[in-house]
């Protein structure tokens, strides 16, 4: 397939365009900011012209896309002005999502985030492990991921046999950032991601799940490791953390409390790089 992504020159953008070369196909790369090359275009997703433009078409690029993963966003609050997080990311998903179906394109996997589920989770979540099946905003970035999905869900019924793919991603790691994890063993720790993670390498395994499976309608995932960051067994930090929240199922010793078991049971997702396993330093206690 030729898949256009946006966010191509982003942390997880990269590992995407990675990862589904790899796996065979045509990628090109839309990104505001990045260096030139072959399969990438420099496009700024707040005008609609230039996005619908470059989703149609780029000369000597290519001649339209069938897939499209997109992944462009300021990708946390305190970069930028609150206002300018939100105007930016929900002006950009709406361009890129109708610029697409304007295009023809019906398989879109899109980054949404557990900021559309509660963190920083000041207040607890209803249950735990939290699930799809919590939606909460606290910030303006999640505040722009839940009013993605609830465009999505409307889009997607606009276009007969179309497919888009939400996937909440918790904290993304990078293959060079697992020094935090020094940390484990401090019950603050990843305190507003009730503790969970992600290696940016299973993200993008997730997102080529997601296309392999993409059926018509909208479905949302959790993207996260099954196991918690931290050493502390997983019934203590929900005790600590979250008193007297009711406990779902039993939890495994390191079991995550944001659970992608969705993600695990309808697209065989098994996160396979674990921080027990990539952080090489030594931790405190
Ligand atoms: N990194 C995480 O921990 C994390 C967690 C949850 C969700 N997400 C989501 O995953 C996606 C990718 O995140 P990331 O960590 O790769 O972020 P990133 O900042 O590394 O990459 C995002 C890319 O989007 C591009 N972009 C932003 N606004 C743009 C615009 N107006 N026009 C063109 N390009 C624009 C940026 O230039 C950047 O290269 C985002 O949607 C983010 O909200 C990330």
């Amino acid at each position: 397939m030729r898949i256009a992504i946006t966010g191509s020159n982003g942390k997880l953008g990269r590992a995407v365009v990675e990862r589904l070369t790899r796996d065979g196909h045509e990628v090109v790369g839309f990104d505001r900011s990045g260096p030139a090359g072959s399969g990438f275009t420099l496009v700024d997703l707040l005008d609609y012209g230039q996005t619908l433009d470059a989703m149609l078409g780029v000369t000597a690029r290519h001649d339209g896309v069938d897939a499209l993963v997109h992944l462009a966003a300021i990708p946390v609050n305190g970069l930028v002005p609150d206002a300018t997080t939100f105007h930016n990311n929900l002006t950009v998903s709406f361009n890129v999502m109708f610029a697409a179906l304007r295009a023809g394109v019906r398989t879109i996997v899109a980054a949404s985030s557990i900021t559309a589920m509660g963190f920083p989770f000041d207040e607890p979540p209803p249950y735990l492990p939290v699930d799809e099946g919590f939606t909460a905003a606290n910030n303006t970035y999640g505040l722009a991921k839940v009013l993605e999905e609830a465009m999505f869900a409307q889009l997607v019924r606009w276009q007969e046999s179309t497919s888009i793919t939400a996937l909440r991603f918790t904290n993304v790691v990078g293959e060079d950032e697992y020094d935090s994890f020094a940390l484990a063993g401090d019950p603050s720790y990843r305190r507003d991601l009730l503790g969970s993670y992600l290696d940016v390498r299973d993200g993008a395994e997730l997102v080529a799940l997601a296309l392999t499976h993409a059926r018509p309608g909208l479905e949302t995932y959790v993207a996260a490791a099954p196991d918690s960051g931290l050493e502390i067994p997983s019934r203590e930090l929900a005790a600590t953390w979250c008193p007297g929240v009711e406990l779902r199922r039993p939890l495994g010793e390191h079991e995550s409390l944001v659970s992608s078991e969705k993600a695990r049971r309808e697209l065989g997702f098994e996160a396979r790089h674990l921080w027990r396993h990539e952080y090489r330093g030594s931790r405190s206690e």
